[in-house]
């Protein structure tokens, strides 16, 4: 019975395109698909400096607290020829600075919500209290404040920060609301890594979008696409056509996916080789020398690569992995099978190489598989979990504190999904019994799903619990996200129990 209902709500999000194609006729179907490939390799002209954000300010308080401020304000940014493009940002006009901050630091967000929506910050890939976590229960009210505060106790590693009101992440996040959250640590310290902020370590956020004739975004999904919104045309940092000067041999491309649904395969448009060394949670335990990253909505990846005096190379996006993106046809109208160009990089005619990329990084992940507490199983189906969509009011199940679960997740209808888990990072034992390509042998928050074949996740809840306020687990697509494919969790304490979700939790108006 559950079934038949998931399966109905599977042709609304998942087939919708391709039944109304069947319906308009063979000459259609043909037509739409021929079209549906987006090839932008050679079309963009690379005529704009790469914008690096600006770290963030930060103050220390009175408790040795670092003490950042961010607003959440509407602009507007010229983001190509003609009359400029209406958008949202953090601390400026689209996406927001880089926050930054070390292992055993106590931080605190003093966020400000200048738009006219309820929005709300969450801190993706984040260990934290579940009230500071900012997903859909710490909602901030238009000109209302916020004031997360927590320590960092995570090793150091690439995470990102973007809105997650119910229902509405996906404009929120379209209109450029989103940053980068660099997280350092001791070890990481002493590597000899290219580590100089904006000159061999560049923040990578990049992202789709379609702009209307008088460019203002285009906000609607094509009803073929099964995944939302996808955009023709990439913005690197909010740069359109970027390209970038290098002047280190070796430079690190801290790559995050803040698209909406597209998903990006990077390599370089002479595929040459590069050292992929950090995954959502941190350093891989080696490099992983590959031509080849994919990323799905929400997911990162760390990547050094070298250049040789005076040379061009392009980043590009290249169509899906085989078997890792929606089934066909679905998978073309999802741009599964897009090429993009990304950004242009030119090297000085010198440059200087006082870096490298040590043979050993970080650890492996490493939990403890004799003791699991509980085996849990997720099927995502249209946009629903195990026959269930999203309910504020419903806190799914509780994990116990100390204790580690393996999680199995399925991606049964052969749709684009990832699987995003707040407050932990987890480890993907094996895929189908398979053990898991390198590129998921490190910590991970994220993880694209391959159809119908079973991950199986492995992670630690520890140090925080709350029996009322409950973390998120959900595909990063943001139109099944926001349309159902989410649940939450509660971490409890020893003796606690599911208790319920307050009507709102951290937000208040501003006095
Ligand atoms: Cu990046 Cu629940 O989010
Ligand atoms: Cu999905």
């Amino acid at each position: 019975m559950k079934r038949r209902k998931a399966l109905k709500w599977s042709l609304i999000g998942g087939g919708i395109g391709l039944g109304a194609l069947v319906l308009g006729g063979g000459g259609t179907v043909a037509y739409l698909y021929s079209q549906a490939k987006i090839n932008t390799v050679g079309q963009v002209d690379f005529d704009n400096a790469l914008a690096v954000p600006p770290l963030a300010e930060s103050a220390i308080d009175g408790n040795g607290a670092r003490v950042f401020r961010l607003e959440v304000q509407a602009g507007e940014r010229q983001f190509k020829d003609g009359p400029a493009t209406p958008t949202w940002g953090v601390n400026g006009a689209y996406l927001g600075p880089t926050l930054r901050a070390s292992r055993g630091e106590e931080v605190a967000v003093a966020v400000h919500n200048g738009i006219d929506e309820t929005t709300s910050l969450h801190w993706h890939g984040m260990h934290l209290p579940a009230a500071q976590d900012g997903g859909p229960h710490q909602a901030v009210e238009p000109d209302g404040d916020w004031t997360p505060q927590w320590t960092i106790n995570q090793p150091a590693a690439t995470l990102w920060y973007h809105p997650h009101p119910h229902g509405q992440t996906g404009k929120h996040v379209y209109r450029g609301v989103a940053g980068m959250f660099i997280l350092d640590d001791d070890q990481a310290d002493e590597l000899n890594l290219p580590a100089e902020y904006g000159v061999d370590d560049l923040p990578m956020i990049v992202q789709d979008r379609r702009f209307h004739d008088d460019n203002t975004l285009d906000e609607d999904a094509s009803f073929i696409s099964s995944i939302g919104i996808l955009g023709d045309e990439i913005l690197v940092n909010g740069t359109m056509g970027p390209y970038r000067e290098v002047t280190t041999r070796l430079v690190r491309l801290r790559l995050l996916n803040a698209s909406n649904a597209r998903v990006f395969n990077f390599g370089f448009s002479d595929d040459r080789g590069f050292d992929m060394i950090a995954s959502d949670g941190g350093l891989l335990a080696a490099p992983f020398r590959t031509d080849r990253i994919q990323l799905s909505p929400g997911e990162r990846a760390e990547i050094v690569v070298a250049f040789a005096p005076g040379e061009t190379v392009d980043l590009r996006s290249y169509p899906n992995s085989p078997g890792l993106g929606a089934d066909a046809p679905q998978l073309r109208f999802n741009g599964g099978e897009d090429s993009l160009d990304v950004c242009r990089f030119t090297a000085a005619a010198e440059l200087t190489d006082e870096t490298e990329v040590p043979d050993t990084l970080g650890e492996a992940p490493d939990l403890d598989l004799d003791d699991v507490a509980a085996e849990r199983s997720f099927e995502l189906l249209g946009f629903e979990i195990n026959g269930e969509s999203m309910d504020m009011n419903r806190i799914d199940f509780g994990v116990r504190v100390d204790t580690t679960e393996v999680w199995e997740v399925v991606n049964v209808d052969g749709d684009t999904h990832n699987f995003h888990v707040h407050d932990v990072q987890f480890q993907v034992l094996d895929i189908d019994g398979q053990a898991p390509p390198e590129y998921l042998s490190g910590w991970k928050d994220t993880v694209q799903l391959a159809t119908s074949k079973r991950y199986r996740l492995a992670m630690r809840f520890s140090e925080y619990t709350d029996p009322n306020v409950p973390y998120m687990y959900h595909c990063h697509i943001l139109f099944h996200e926001d349309s159902g494919l989410m649940g939450q969790f509660v971490v409890l304490g020893e003796d606690e129990a599911i208790g319920r979700v307050p009507e709102s939790t951290g937000a208040h108006d501003h006095p």
